[in-house]
């Protein structure tokens, strides 16, 4: 799959798509450095800097769909915290040995988060915001 953001991922919320469009560019530039395999210091601070992006947003998308009526709050929730327990062990597994992360299951698991939390799971609480004046208030 290639990490390039499409017209058809918008959720035409501003600030998610605009986060929505820098989670893919980073993502892009580590799987680049991954399928590369030259450069591990690359590696290392790409998977730090989506860490760290990825974390931001979560609070964002959290702080905005929580003012709306989306039902799935907590499960949404829940699996932002699995998303990141996985790339914090990840990130630790990497820096204890870069061979013990296979540049496969980095890559693998780079496209399921994308394809499905930021295609599938976060499409569902859009009609909600879209309807809530307090979570469009909080998406600024
Ligand atoms: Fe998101
Ligand atoms: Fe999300």
């Amino acid at each position: 799959m290639s990490f390039l953001w499409k017209e058809e991922y918008a959720t035409g919320i501003l600030p998610v798509d605009m986060e929505h469009k820098v989670l893919f560019s980073i993502t892009g530039l580590l799987a680049d450095a991954i399928r590369d395999g030259t450069d591990q210091q690359a590696i290392h601070d790409f998977i730090n800097q989506l860490i760290e992006y990825i974390e931001r947003h979560f609070a964002r998308e959290e702080e905005i769909f929580s003012a709306s009526e989306y039902p799935d709050f907590e499960a949404h929730m829940k699996l932002h915290r699995d998303i990141e327990r996985t790339m914090h062990n990840i990130a630790e597994r990497y820096e204890t040995d870069p061979s013990a992360v296979s540049s496969k299951e980095l890559l693998r698991f780079l496209e399921v988060w994308l394809s499905q939390h930021i295609m599938g799971t976060d499409m569902k609480y859009v009609p909600f915001v879209m309807e809530s004046d307090a979570a469009r208030a909080a998406a600024g």
